[in-house]
């Protein structure tokens, strides 16, 4: 796969990395763990380029982090540019209660809170550094220096070698970049979830910062896979996601069925044209597609060399807005 670095300051990584959170958590609670299809997973997109491996310690909580040590021991630890997140407490999945959270709700952004956390995920992740520490959302209880002075005292300790923040506004990343440089900034981007556009992937062009897009897919959804609620798993964080309600659905149906006619033009699946328009966006953009399944991986490696003529990125600009917010 084509190599990039992570931002101008950051190591280098293949264009698209892996997504690790559905192996242990948020997707399909009732199937039980396949393990060890997942640590082939892992290997296998470390053989393809894939290098950049993102978890978190709130994906399980912890389990996440266990699973990808288990993958990176026996030798396979300085093949990945290694990726975890701080900062959002699992007990709120993803951070969203029915009917809304109090501000802050479900973060922890204080400094002792990030200077304990890191020493938990080098332990589970069986490893003395991350190469990327990110802070999963910014707490608006703690100011963002404060919490960002303790992710910089992590690279000081050699315990991280860069740092990233996730969710965050243009005027969030200046306020970090004042105390720290900022390699990276991970938020949702997709064909269906285009806020990232207006500013803050522009920003990030101009600052050196890699921008790392979270659900490249619409959580699996551009990819054909969900015709109606029913297609998802009965223990599935999207089945609370507006956007996966009954007829929310109904209606994104027609993103969907775009998608699959601008794939069949271009000899290409669903899932790699919606990967090669998120790679279009800029060549500081890093997406991190999420899968736990060997095929689906080498799909989304595809994409890498997938090329869309202008027509195709056109009729993929011009996609009708989704029906139903992200969270
Ligand atoms: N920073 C944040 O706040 C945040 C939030 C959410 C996610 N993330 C990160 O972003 C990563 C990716 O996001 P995501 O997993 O939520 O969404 P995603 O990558 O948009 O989609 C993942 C879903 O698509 C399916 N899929 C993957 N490749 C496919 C293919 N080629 N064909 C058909 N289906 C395919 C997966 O299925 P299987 O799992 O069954 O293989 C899974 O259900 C996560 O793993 C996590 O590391 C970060």
């Amino acid at each position: 796969m084509r190599a990039t670095t992570l931002g101008s300051t950051g190591p280098e990584t293949g264009v698209i990395g892996l997504g690790c959170m559905g192996m242990t958590f948020s997707y399909d609670m009732q199937t039980p763990r396949d393990d060890a299809t997942s640590i082939a997973v892992i290997h296998r997109a470390l053989d393809l380029g894939m290098t950049l491996i993102d978890t978190a310690d709130a994906y399980g909580p912890y389990t996440n982090e266990e699973l990808v040590g288990r993958a990176l021991a026996g030798g396979h630890r300085d093949r990945a540019v290694l990726a975890t997140k701080v900062g959002l407490l699992t007990d709120s999945v993803e951070d969203v209660k029915p009917g809304g959270n109090a501000p802050g709700a479900g973060r922890d952004g204080r400094p002792e809170h990030v200077r304990a956390s890191i020493d938990g995920s080098l332990r589970r992740l069986g490893t003395d550094h991350v190469d990327l520490y990110q802070l999963h959302r910014v707490d608006p209880r703690v100011p963002l220096e404060e919490t960002w002075g303790a992710m910089a005292e992590t690279v000081a300790a050699g315990k991280a070698r860069h740092i990233g923040l996730s969710e965050v506004t243009v005027a969030e990343i200046r306020r970090a970049q004042a105390v720290h440089p900022v390699t990276s900034v991970q938020s949702e981007l997709s064909l269906w979830t285009r806020d990232a556009l207006a500013d803050v992937l522009p920003y990030c062009q101009e600052q050196g910062i890699a921008f790392l897009p979270f659900a490249p897919l619409g959580r699996g959804f551009l990819t054909g896979r969900f015709a109606s609620a029913a297609d998802l798993p009965r223990d599935d964080f999207r089945r609370g996601l507006p956007r996966f309600q009954r007829d929310a659905l109904r209606a994104n149906q027609a993103i969907a069925g775009q998608v699959r006619q601008i794939a069949g033009r271009a000899g290409a699946t669903p899932a790699r044209v919606a990967l090669a328009w998120v790679l279009a966006q800029g060549r500081h953009v890093v997406p991190i597609p999420g899968t736990k399944t060997p095929r689906y991986l080498e799909d989304n490696a595809g994409a890498a060399g997938c090329e869309l003529s202008a027509a195709d990125l056109a009729g993929l600009d011009a996609l009708p807005a989704p029906q139903g917010a992200r969270y």
